[in-house]
């Protein structure tokens, strides 16, 4: 049984590299591979929580004399420049026009540069920083390391859809390991953004709607990426970003506003950043969102008051891409020298991109707008980071080792594993036979593999199309049953496609005995500056759905996207979907194996999946209503006096299509009733308690009521009622995994600490307060036989 611990954080994970398959893997390959899985294998259990912070370095005392003898020797040229930083190759945003960044690093004008990815060119402008400029003070080089580097694992969302956090830690281990290995030493990653709105096309890069999940994952990226050492020359420094707010953004649309209630931000929004900063992250980003009116790149009480007063960071606070800049098309500074200022006091060390610092921070000072100290202090933040990193000590990489790092054949089993773990069943009906459809007969005749995301390896991945050894879905297929048993055929693309197409496919399909539709987003659909208006399937792809359900084969359809989409006329006909989400290198193999039951599905999700776009945005930890609405009868007159005064749709459900947690097996699961056992039930002795003390323990039955073993997510939520500000009608405070076999019931019970049931109050102030308490241990969000509780003053 793999449980997180209550207290907020996770709990170390040492069981996954011991796991069957992969220590069958390991031993294939040991002995070519012997080093790389010892390097890998140590690195990853060698890390305990504390050892991960410990070995950040940036709470180091001993640094710290190191940066002030740094310090001493700097002019002020010198120490703006450390906080400046540019974008040296693929842009990621608009550009400023800049490109004469070897004379500036020669000047010690420029603390980082980023999106370089050629170590050869990494190594070049790092002699120059080293060689030519007064201090040898070493260029920080950084990228968008999202979801691995060349070894690419399924996106964020996905991975949070597993629910394991031990998945997560390892693959951003391997992608420190490879992006390291090219001279990369910091990602802007993770994105631990709170995303309640399928609209936003980044919520394919977080952990999705739920904080309690989020603060997991995030620390085990900070775990991964980091390393038990940070100043390992395999480590990199973690970002998480986009500080904060940002995932609301109003309608879904990228970079718009932001309105968040204290007690939504310190409830919802803040609790993965604090996760990120407790496990150790040495770096943060502030967010491009106007939160509350005040932008969160000139916001001193995030950055200030809360990141650095209340959290203790010690580490580095870098800008998004402009956000500085964009002060002043938010109307928030007049021109780049206030935005400048704004910035800087406001507590944001590192201007990324925009030039501003570089422009302006020398007259700030000399006009004594901004105090030398201060200064000093950010500079401080950045150089901290770099001698934690060891960048003063190994500035170079070392050329002729990269290409080994990458594509390593563990790596790609990983990522395959990752990918196994992140697949959701959605729907998995009994056909004629009365049998469910998945997982597939090994005898099946022939399959058409039908749709736009079905034979392109580098389509259903998010990588450039050259990255690494990739399969297709349909090539996995052929390999599994016989090229002369799996028939292709695109039917539409992502965004077009012809009347012509469509009827070959329809026909394809009348040839087969079993249909695999696959259709969906293509990558550049979700991520930044993706934001959608509708959620339904691009182009014609809804049109080939239903002219192919209609032909009557047994139909499997496989969603590739990076958020849920509205397709509620599939969830009505066809017999079985699976939300892929966009699976990364070993999509195609890890697909076949699921789709034949070599490994059954366990992952549930993360975010809500709405019926309609009309109910975004949908998340299931929302507070209650005065008025709602109970079972909603859509057939009944809309003006029907008895149902209309309650807060509902007259055209939808509120009920999301599939709710926050669900996920199908390849078994079925039930549940018993939630009994609970109280240690300390008044609010007081909660307040008093201490953090890793059990309050209240919490246990169910849960029954494999099918017939394969399988692995179950057992979730366990509660709901406060009476407290003196209102509480969401569910929130996730634990899950674990239980493997259970057939006939098996098992007792799964979790401890609760104080922290699970303190709230941020009226006093604004986190403490636990007198009230009803209701606890669910259930397979999702919207389930499960309740036990209650009163919490005494
Ligand atoms: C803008 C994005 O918002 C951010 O997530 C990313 O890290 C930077 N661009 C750098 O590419």
């Amino acid at each position: 049984m793999r449980s997180p611990s209550s207290s907020g954080g996770v709990a170390r994970r040492i069981d996954y590299f011991f796991r069957p398959p992969l220590l069958k893997t390991c031993a294939r390959f040991i002995t070519s591979h012997a080093i790389f899985c010892l390097l890998i294998t140590v690195s990853v259990l060698a890390q305990t929580h504390e050892a991960a912070k410990a070995g950040s370095g940036i709470n180091d005392p001993a640094l710290d004399a190191r940066v002030d003898s740094i310090l001493q020797k700097m002019n002020l040229e010198e120490k703006i420049g450390q906080l400046v930083q540019y974008s040296a190759g693929q842009a990621t945003g608009p550009g400023t026009g800049r490109t004469d960044y070897e004379d500036m690093i020669a000047k010690g004008q420029i603390g980082s540069l980023f999106n370089v990815v050629d170590p050869h060119q990494i190594n070049a402008y790092q002699r120059i920083a080293m060689e030519k400029s007064r201090l040898h003070i070493p260029i920080l080089f950084g990228l968008d390391v999202i979801h691995g580097f060349k070894t690419e694992f399924p996106i964020p969302l996905a991975l949070a859809s597993s629910w394991d956090p031990s998945i997560v830690e390892k693959a951003s281990r391997v992608a420190a390991m490879e992006a390291s290995a090219d001279g990369i030493r910091w990602t802007f990653s993770p994105m631990v953004d709170i995303a309640r709105d399928a609209r936003w096309g980044r919520m394919a890069e977080g952990a999705g709607e739920d904080p309690y999940l989020g603060s997991a994952m995030a620390a085990a990226y900070v775990r991964g990426y980091q390393g038990s050492r940070l100043d390992s020359p395999d480590s990199i420094a973690a970002c998480a970003k986009h500080y904060v707010g940002y995932g609301a953004a109003e309608g879904g649309r990228d970079y718009n506003t932001t309105e968040i209630s204290e007690h939504t931000l310190r409830q919802f929004y803040l609790p993965p950043f604090h996760s990120a900063v407790h496990a150790g992250v040495v770096s943060i980003m502030s967010a491009f969102n106007s939160l509350n009116g005040v932008p969160s790149s000139a916001n001193p009480f995030t950055l200030r008051q809360v990141l650095r007063k209340e959290w203790g960071f010690r580490g580095l606070v870098v800008s998004d891409w402009s956000s500085i800049g964009e002060l002043i098309p938010h109307g928030f500074a007049i021109d780049s020298t206030a935005a400048a200022r704004k910035a800087f006091v406001a507590g944001v060390d590192m201007d990324m991109v925009s030039s501003v610092y570089h422009d302006h921070l020398q007259e700030l000072v000399s006009s004594g707008q901004i105090p030398k100290a201060d200064v000093d202090e950010a500079v401080r933040h950045v150089l901290r980071v770099k001698l934690a990193l060891g960048l003063f000590d190994h500035p170079f990489v070392d050329e002729a080792a990269a290409p080994k790092a990458l594509y390593h054949p563990e790596s790609i089993a990983l990522a395959q594993t990752a990918a196994e773990h992140s697949f959701v069943l959605l729907k998995n009906d009994a056909g004629r036979d009365g049998k469910a459809l998945l997982p597939l007969q090994k005898e099946v005749q022939k399959i058409a593999v039908i749709g736009p995301l079905g034979d392109d390896p580098s389509y259903p991945n998010g990588a450039p199309p050259d990255a690494g050894p990739r399969v297709s879905l349909t090539a996995a297929l052929a390999e599994r049953v016989g090229k002369d048993h799996v028939l292709r055929f695109k039917g539409t693309d992502v965004l077009d496609g012809t009347d012509q197409e469509i009827a070959e496919a329809v026909s394809g399909a009348q040839s087969a005995d079993l249909v695999v539709l696959t259709l969906g987003e293509d990558p550049g659909m979700s991520g930044e500056a993706a934001s959608r208006a509708h959620l339904g399937l691009p182009g014609r792809q809804e049109e080939l759905l239903e002219s192919i359900v209609k032909v009557g084969k047994p139909t499997v359809l496989i969603l590739f996207s990076g958020r849920p989409l509205t397709v509620p006329w599939a969830f009505e006909h066809v017999p079985a979907v699976l939300a892929a989400w966009l699976p990364g290198i070993a999509s195609g193999p890890a697909l076949a194996r699921t789709l034949f039951g070599d490994v059954s599905p366990t992952a549930k999700l993360v975010v809500s999946w709405p019926r309609s776009v009309g109910q975004e945005p949908l998340y299931y930890n929302a507070l209650s209503t005065g008025r709602p609405p109970g079972k909603i009868d859509l057939t009944r007159p809309p003006n029907d006096t008895e149902t209309k005064y309650v807060s509902r749709y007259i055209d939808e459900q509120n009920s999301p299509q599939f709710p926050f947690g669900f996920g199908l097996s390849y078994t079925s699961f039930s549940y018993g009733a939630t009994t609970i056992s109280v240690q300390h039930l008044s609010a007081a002795d909660l307040n008093k308690a201490s953090a890793d003390v059990t309050a209240i323990t919490a246990e169910a039955d849960v029954s494999n009521t099918g017939s394969r073993p399988a692995e179950e997510t057992v979730e366990l939520y509660i709901r406060l009622r009476g407290t003196s500000i209102n509480e969401p009608v569910r929130a996730l405070k634990g899950f674990q995994h239980v493997a259970i076999s057939p006939g098996e019931t098992k007792r799964v019970k979790f401890n609760l600490t104080s922290d699970a049931l303190k709230i941020w109050n009226d006093h604004n102030q986190f403490a636990a307060e007198p009230c009803e308490l209701t606890v669910w241990i259930s397979p999702d969000s919207a389930h499960g036989s309740p036990a209650q509780a009163d919490i005494r003053p």
